[in-house]
């Protein structure tokens, strides 16, 4: 007998649908496997009447969640985000994660630091046991002081490379750019390293996120799916 593979990224992303309640101001994040948890979204608000408004984090999340009807709010006409659900690049067994593969990260996090619960939406290949392995750390930078900053995280131990797409300077929602950070060793801590990028005049916002996913959604190939508190 064959077995069909599911994709992971809509495993996770399709179940953590489940854990919206109606009357919920969510949080949007963004990439693929949040593309599948939208739909699955959409399809509950279009089938079930649930009632809920998103804060996308990204210009392609409020793109892709207007396209599917998700009703949306900006930030400041929301007082409270009860749940965000967004992707990680990595994301360790203490939920600390590297994020911004998207790009946007900033929107991300300020999104997360505001949100009652996090819930992470992750194939198995993204859970690693210590992060910088196996993803570059993305950094956002303010043009102007691009060269410093890249001096400045070579000093903290990596090789900073700046992002392009289709050759040219990659651009955040938020007109910034992006160093993409290289670690030949794992981050021994991610909290120290987190401070330290945040101390470097220039930088706007690091992907590291410590402490603010409160719950993994890891999707299998197998079509199941581990729902882990922390
Ligand atoms: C965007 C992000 C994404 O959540 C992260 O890159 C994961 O993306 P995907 O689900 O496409 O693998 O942080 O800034």
């Amino acid at each position: 007998m064959t077995h069909s593979q599911a994709d992971p990224k809509e495993v996770a992303g399709r179940r953590a649908a489940e854990l919206v309640e109606t009357g919920m101001t969510l949080g949007l994040g963004t990439g693929s496997t949040v593309y599948f948890y939208l739909v699955a979204l959409a399809d509950r608000i279009r089938r079930g009447g649930l009632k809920v408004r998103g804060v996308p984090t990204s210009l392609d999340t409020e793109r892709k969640a207007r396209e599917l009807g998700i009703p949306l709010a900006t930030l400041d006409e929301v007082t409270r985000i009860d749940l965000t659900v967004d992707g990680a690049d990595e994301i360790d067994v203490r939920f600390d994660m590297i994020k911004g593969g998207g790009g946007a990260l900033l929107r991300e996090k300020v999104v997360a630091s505001l949100s009652q619960r996090v819930a992470i939406v992750v194939g198995a290949n993204k859970v690693v046991h210590r992060l910088g392995l196996t993803f570059a750390l993305p950094v956002e930078v303010v043009p102007f002081a691009r060269a410093v900053v890249e001096r400045s995280l070579a000093s903290l131990g990596c090789s900073p490379t700046l992002r392009l797409r289709d050759g040219r300077e990659f651009v955040t929602d938020n007109h910034n750019a992006i160093l993409d950070c290289t670690f030949t060793r794992a981050i021994e801590d991610p909290a120290a390293l987190e401070r330290a990028i945040d101390a470097i005049p220039g930088v706007v916002e690091s992907g590291l996120f410590v402490g603010l996913a409160h719950v993994r959604l890891v999707g299998h190939s197998d079509g199941s799916c581990e729902v882990v508190e922390k």
